[in-house]
């Protein structure tokens, strides 16, 4: 770990979220005693990993928290926390994939999730901005009313409160519209900090800046090791998203990127719903008051990690906002990631392949708040040894293994780098002539590739681009200033380290310092 790298990231990019640009109270502690067992190490401080540290020390469990950075530093902290009885994956989509019985149990398990949200808050008295709030779903042409319609039926059916609205309750037209009942919106960290520090009052421990890098099984003892202790447990969670290293369900979730803004407005109408249209991408509103300023977030403009253009995304949802909003400021911006799995539904449970005892909870799509809280309580009662409707259906063995990726991996991630500097000492000198401060691009000399990013003060830090889960070439995310991995998201500081996993090393750094000093002040 970077300390000084630790004190600029405050989250997984260079934009920081409106949650993580306000000041919230972190309770954490940074200590642990190597010698003990614990019964469940979680790894990752998300709302996912939080949740299940909290109800399994809250059930009797003895548990640590182990984070790579800061809690909330990855999409929890960029979420626009929308809590809904939808889903992206829409309930006509799991009539057809999955059946109708399943509808209903998501439809009961996401309207149990916001009120175990709510009890949370009301019982731990955690002022996270918690509200009920109705949601409009709308469409605006003759195809997406078609599909609106699929959506009434299908959701009614599983038991959604929902029905036909004459409104959208969003300045923005539209042909049909749906309103949900009973939805919520809350403030992510605020949350996830007052779970977090009821987890510590339990007796939880938590433990920040420290990146496991491996865990090991040695007579039903899980180790856990990071460059700095070893952590001992009978069961481990990767609430990572992606657990790290080569696993199977990198090739079963598709990594995306979705857009924020936070603006305020002239008019000062600010919508009292949350509200969604159907394009593709689609977008998201709702509005939240912090520190006593109002604010509209709109999202959208989602495309896959590593492959569209960032810088364009953020004009593109600029632009649809501005079209149908008063915009007098744009006071946050910033992006988030998230999972698709390929079959539409979370996979939560032991990690395929993985040592026993070992759970991973991910593919929530842009549902994390629901689905993640979802899967800590999977998680907890799978290791309570409780029974739960959701076992069977999100297990992570339903996934049928893939032939052809240990080739792949064979074939990718070892690929040797033989990136002379002095060799190409010219070349890399014109190249970051090219460079503006504060930017970087992949350059290609003889075959050969290298990552260049050039800083405020024109330092230039040079990187293999090979990532190192398993050898695709990352792209440079101008907005986030970030090397974006296109093939499973893995995600890296402009130094090279680990933002988001699955990569477990970061990426190497090619010496060319010498060769770029005369080019400093350029
Ligand atoms: Fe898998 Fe980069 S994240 S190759």
């Amino acid at each position: 770990m970077n300390n000084n790298e630790t004190a600029i990231n405050t989250r997984d990019g260079a934009n920081a979220s409106m949650w993580q640009a306000a000041s919230v109270n972190n309770p954490t502690t940074n200590h642990t005693d190597q010698e003990e067992i614990y019964d469940t190490l979680i790894i990752g401080g998300g709302i996912t990993g939080v949740t299940t540290a909290y109800l399994l020390q809250k059930q009797g469990k003895h548990c640590a928290l182990v984070e790579a950075k800061n809690l909330g530093f990855g999409t929890t902290g960029g979420t626009t926390a929308h809590l809904n009885t939808f889903l992206d994956t829409t309930y006509p989509e799991i009539d057809s994939d999955f059946n109708e019985e399943t509808s209903s149990l998501i439809a009961e398990g996401t309207k149990k999730i916001i009120e175990m949200i709510n009890t949370n808050v009301q019982e731990l008295k955690i002022n996270a901005d918690f509200e009920f709030k109705t949601a409009y779903l709308f469409s605006q042409d003759e195809k997406e009313t078609k599909e609106l319609q699929s959506i009434l039926t299908s959701s009614q059916a599983a038991g959604v409160e929902v029905s036909e609205a004459k409104e959208n309750d969003v300045p923005i037209p539209f042909e049909q519209a749906l309103r949900f009942e009973n939805q919520a919106q809350f403030h992510p960290l605020k949350y996830i900090l007052g779970l977090a520090e009821e987890f510590e009052r339990l007796g939880g421990k938590i433990i920040e800046q420290t990146f496991i890098h491996s865990t090991e099984l040695r007579e039903e003892i899980h180790y856990a090791k990071s460059d700095e202790f070893i952590l001992k447990a009978k069961t481990i969670v990767y609430a990572t998203h992606i657990p790290p290293g080569i696993n199977i369900l990198s090739l079963r979730n598709a990594p995306y990127r979705s857009y924020v803004l936070a603006v305020k407005l002239n008019n000062g109408e600010y919508p009292d719903c949350l509200a969604y249209d159907m394009q593709e991408p689609y977008h998201y509103f709702r509005s939240h008051e912090l520190d006593g300023q109002k604010y509209l977030i709109i999202g959208g403009a989602d495309h896959k990690t590593g492959h569209g253009d960032p810088l364009k995304a953020f004009e593109d949802l600029e632009d649809y906002a501005r079209k149908y909003f008063d915009i007098s400021e744009i006071t946050y911006k910033w992006s988030s990631q998230y999972y698709v799995p390929v079959d539409g539904l979370p996979y939560v449970g032991q990690l395929p392949g993985g040592d026993k005892g070992i759970y991973v909870a991910t593919g929530f799509s842009g549902n994390g708040m629901i689905l993640g809280s979802l899967s800590a309580v999977l998680i907890s009662d799978l290791i309570l040894e409780k029974e739960n409707p959701y076992e069977k259906l999100f297990s992570p063995s339903r996934l049928k293994p893939i032939a052809g990726f240990t080739e792949f991996v064979k074939e990718n991630a070892d690929v040797a780098y033989h990136f002379v500097a002095d060799r190409f000492g010219t070349q890399i000198i014109n190249s970051t002539h090219e460079l503006a401060r504060n930017d970087g691009k992949i350059v290609e000399f003889d075959g050969e590739k290298l990552a260049l990013y050039k800083d405020d003060a024109g330092k230039v830090t040079a990187l293999n681009p090979v990532c190192t889960h398993a050898g695709c070439i990352v792209n440079w995310n101008p907005t986030e200033k970030t090397w974006d991995c296109p093939c499973h998201g893995g995600r890296f500081s402009v130094n090279g380290h680990v933002l988001t996993g699955p990569p477990q090393k970061g990426l190497e750094p090619v010496p060319i310092n010498e060769i770029t000093a005369a080019n400093k002040n350029k």
